[in-house]
């Protein structure tokens, strides 16, 4: 079944045009990776798909409903993480996390905090203020944090882009893990091009606002005749 359907969408600002009659699908467990350069319209895409931007025009559907009338619906089971996204400063990482797990009405939210901590290493940063943490330190609580609902989605716009090799590394493992584990799907983000070969079931490159190819990170660098996705990126990025 897919979990996210989104049709013909389309986002203008004044003359810029965003996102131009873009449709994909995501099914159940599938980690999708929406990629292209800088401007190509990845993030507002994700807005729109998240109800923060309102599209022009077409829709969006999760989990066989409709976002538009839906959203309280839909979007529980929804969450999302980015690292422009910013937290509440003068808190500490517990009560952030103890925050976010009252606000999402947690069944056990004790229980859920600990196990994120465990999952994500955030022990030794528990009471650090959050204005207080390196970047990858404040991206990991984003993650917690996107993770505490056990979202059915899960969409990240450039999870790692801060994290360290190993951080990396282990948060690309965690993640596909509960993808496969859960059949939690994914639609991420992301510059780093052995991440999307690793991580992706399904990679759409955009560019210009529009879906300009769809495939296995194999298929397209067969399509454009290169051997890896950094060429495919290459060679979209430069034509
Ligand atoms: N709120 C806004 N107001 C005006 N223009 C916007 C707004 N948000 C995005 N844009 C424009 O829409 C286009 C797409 O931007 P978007 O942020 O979606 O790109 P992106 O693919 O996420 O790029 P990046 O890789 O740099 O994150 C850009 O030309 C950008 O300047
Ligand atoms: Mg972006």
């Amino acid at each position: 079944m897919a979990i996210l359907q989104a049709v013909s969408l389309a986002k203008r600002f004044g003359p810029v045009t965003a996102v131009d009659d873009v449709s994909l699908t995501v099914g159940e467990g599938e980690i999708a990776g929406l990629l292209g350069p800088n401007g190509a319209g990845k993030s507002t895409t994700l807005h729109m798909l998240l109800g923060l931007v309102t599209p022009d025009s077409g829709t969006v559907r999760m989990f066989g409903r409709e976002l538009a009338g839906n959203r309280a619906e839909v979007l529980s089971r929804v969450n999302f993480s980015a690292s422009y996204l910013g937290l509440p400063g003068v808190l500490q990482v517990r009560e952030v996390l103890d925050a976010f797990a009252r606000l999402y009405g947690l069944r056990h939210p004790a229980r859920r905090v600990a196990e994120l901590t465990g999952q994500l290493d955030l022990g030794p940063l528990l009471k650090r203020k959050v204005t207080e943490l390196s970047s990858g330190q404040q991206t990991r609580v984003q993650l917690a944090k996107a993770l505490l609902n056990e979202p059915s989605l899960l969409i990240l716009d450039e999870p790692t882009a801060a994290l360290d090799p190993d951080a990396g590394d282990r948060i690309r493992r965690l993640l596909v893990e509960t993808a496969r584990e859960s059949g939690r799907a994914m639609l991420i983000t992301s510059h780093n091009m052995r991440e999307v070969e690793r991580m992706c079931d399904r990679i759409h490159f955009m560019a210009g606002g529009r879906i300009i190819a769809t495939g296995t990170a194999a298929q397209l660098a067969d399509d454009f005749g290169v051997a890896d996705l950094e060429e495919v990126f290459l060679k979209v990025a430069r034509r």
